[in-house]
């Protein structure tokens, strides 16, 4: 599943908006600009003096120089070269031994928005451009919301397949669910931890897929996590009582690696201070960085600080301590590109098949000309639920009324 620019995956990636750095990266105007990686493309990200934000081919159209070194002033970054200038559209504002040539030495560039605490990036053809995504985290509020990423070592595809196995949680992650601050205390727990065969039922839908994960709960009802994945990019974590709710964007770096971008929110309230500590210490879906980057501490190189000793005490139940590396290190395990002819599925992994298929058949019908699909904003207001159902109700019935727009529903969790 390559996404660079010819192939046909990375044409159908480029028909989304795609979640490119913090808006933090670049705080202010005139700021240092950020060297961005997207998609197989190096790109340059920006702020101008107007506190626009731009994001355009890191290397200067006169001797491919890279304008990371440039200087961001006067609403553009100017080469260090030679002294070409280009404004956040990439227009050749200035070329000082030849200004006549400046219509000539344009370098591309993409349009973005800020939502969430995120830039975003369009890199598709101009007039195909979709509304911008309307996740739910996107329109709350900086104290509602922590989003932050972190650098997986492993193809996009792998990593967001874990966003879409909900059946992993009652393995990996089971003796971490009680004792994490941003999972304790739940009813949630105990059912995952007494079941861990979930049977799962997937459902097609105008944003992507809906997966329906039924373990057993009380004597007359089923517990249901039920999840949505909004194609192509982003994944939502069912809630854990009234902890605050999670969710993930996957972005392709490159083939070999990419972006796991891990939120927490809450609908109606801020996060508190005791919350965004957790967070910031790595718990839950967080990590604890290396110094200055967006990598975790514990990370491929140093085999994620396994402690067998704890694995053997049952403290954690690889060896890994903390979801958001239990997630990472075996997606990652696989390689940075698994061969999928080796793997075997299970009837847990049917959101994946289908996923991938969706995927598959997406990139190939957009090179016959068929639109791609998941476009509609308005459809991506869905929110994950946790609930007991009572034996032979319909969950697809249930989440119709509840789940389909977020914006007036209560947090269904327990
Ligand atoms: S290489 Fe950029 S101005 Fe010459
Ligand atoms: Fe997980």
């Amino acid at each position: 599943m390559r996404t660079g620019p010819d192939t046909p995956m990375g044409k159908l990636m480029r028909r989304y908006w795609v979640p490119i750095l913090l808006s933090s990266e670049i705080a202010e105007p005139d700021c240092p600009p950020v060297r961005v990686q997207i998609l197989g493309e190096k790109l340059l990200a920006f702020r101008d003096s107007q506190n626009r934000p731009g994001l355009i081919d890191e290397f200067c159209s006169h001797r491919g120089v890279s304008l990371f070194f440039g200087r961001n002033e006067e609403c553009g970054i100017r080469c260090a070269y030679h002294g070409l200038k280009f404004d956040i559209e990439g227009k050749c504002v200035d070329v000082p031994s030849a200004p006549h040539m400046a219509p000539k030495m344009n370098i591309k560039a993409y349009p973005c928005i800020e939502r969430g605490g995120i830039l975003l990036a369009y890199m598709g053809p101009p007039d195909k451009k979709p509304e911008p995504p309307e996740v739910e985290w996107c329109g709350l509020p900086e104290s509602h919301r922590f989003v932050p990423k972190r650098l997986q070592e492993s193809n996009y595809l792998q990593a967001m397949k874990g966003g879409i196995d909900i059946s992993h949680a009652s393995y990996v992650h089971r003796y971490e669910v009680h004792v994490d601050p941003m999972h304790q205390g739940t009813k949630a727990n105990d059912y995952i931890k007494a079941d861990g065969n979930v049977i799962l039922d997937i459902e097609k839908t105008d944003f992507g897929l809906t997966l329906y994960g039924r373990r057993n709960g009380e004597p007359d009802s089923y517990y249901w996590r039920i999840t949505q994945w909004l194609f192509p990019l982003f994944t939502r974590i069912p809630p854990f009582g009234d902890h605050a709710l999670g969710g993930h964007v996957w972005v392709p770096i490159d083939d070999h690696s990419c972006w796991a971008w891990s939120i927490n929110f809450h609908p109606r309230k801020p996060l508190s201070a005791e919350e965004r500590e957790a967070m910031q210490q790595g718990k839950g879906i967080h990590v604890e960085y290396e110094p200055g980057t967006f990598r975790s501490l514990a990370n491929k190189s140093n085999d994620y600080l396994i402690d067998r000793r704890a694995q053997k005490e049952k403290r954690t139940y690889s060896g890994v301590f903390g979801f958001s590396m239990q997630d990472a290190s075996l997606p990652e395990s696989m390689g940075p590109i698994q061969d999928h002819k080796r793997e075997h599925l299970l009837p847990t992994d049917k959101a994946i098949g289908m996923a991938r298929r969706m995927l598959h058949d997406a990139a190939l019908n957009l090179e016959k000309g068929v639109e791609p699909p998941a476009l509609d904003a308005a459809a991506q207001r869905v929110r994950a639920a946790g609930v007991l159902l009572k034996h032979g109700d319909n969950p697809q019935e249930w989440a119709k009324r509840h789940l389909a727009d977020s914006v007036n529903e209560p947090v269904y969790s327990i």
